[in-house]
């Protein structure tokens, strides 16, 4: 099976809030593949962060897709207003839903938004076997790493089994990874099967945005392929 390449999505959580849009810009000339926007509701997750409102202004900004990962208690109730923002992926977390029929409503309801992918995330303590039914419905499965609220978070070395898991399937989708991706993580990531790759701090916090991404998407592609134990 052709592979596809390794995809960059930094994330906007760790970029100046200040100046998003030179942060987009930035971001870009770096080489990101895709923009990876976190939405936080203050209930699903502590924290607050950002709704349609600033997706729409970046969605103005941006020349690469944007990744949205909703962690929010109500995906369907807001599927509209980030589909119009201007999400390319539209990512909702499982541990929303009830169970399977419920989730394939959420799916439903963004893509009769008219998203173009369709991600569903879980949590660390959420296991596998929730999206495992799910992956004949969905583009993307986002494999979190850390527990999802913040940035800066140290990578949790378990949850690559996650994405084997998924990968052992045959499922030939997207696997994305988020939350405390950098330098020494993101070859295990690739080597598990994931291939794209959201990194926020380590990317933002470099020196050189440009020479890390470019580092980070190096040692990802290198990493395919190589059996590496965490
Ligand atoms: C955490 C977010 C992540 C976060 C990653 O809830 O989903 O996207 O921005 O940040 P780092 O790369 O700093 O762990
Ligand atoms: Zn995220």
């Amino acid at each position: 099976m052709a592979r596809r390449p390794i995809l960059i999505s930094p994330s906007l959580l760790a970029a100046d809030f200040a100046r998003l849009g030179d942060e987009v810009a930035r971001a870009e000339a770096a080489g990101a593949d895709w923009l990876h926007v976190d939405v936080m509701d203050g209930h699903f997750v502590p924290n607050l962060t950002i709704g349609p409102v600033v997706v729409e202004a970046l969605k103005k900004r941006a020349r690469v897709p944007l990744d949205v990962h909703l962690m929010i208690s109500e995906p369907r109730r807001y599927a509209a207003a980030f589909a119009k923002a201007g999400a390319h992926v539209l990512t909702f977390h499982v541990e929303t839903t009830a169970d399977d029929a419920e989730a394939r409503e959420v799916i439903a309801a963004f893509r009769a938004a008219g998203v173009a992918k369709v991600g569903v995330s879980l949590n660390p303590d959420c296991p596998v076997e929730r999206v495992l039914p799910l992956l004949g419905d969905v583009d993307l499965v986002l494999v979190m790493s850390v527990y999802a609220g913040f940035g800066g978070q140290r990578f949790l070395p378990e949850m690559l089994a996650k994405t084997r898991a998924i990968r052992a399937r045959g499922w030939g989708g997207y696997v994305e990874m988020d939350g405390g991706l950098n330098a020494e993580t993101i070859p295990l990531c690739a080597a598990a099967g994931a291939d794209v790759l959201v990194s926020g701090s380590a990317l933002f916090g470099a020196p050189d945005l440009g020479a890390t991404l470019s580092r980070f998407r190096a040692a990802a592609e290198a990493a395919r392929g190589e059996t590496i134990h965490a």
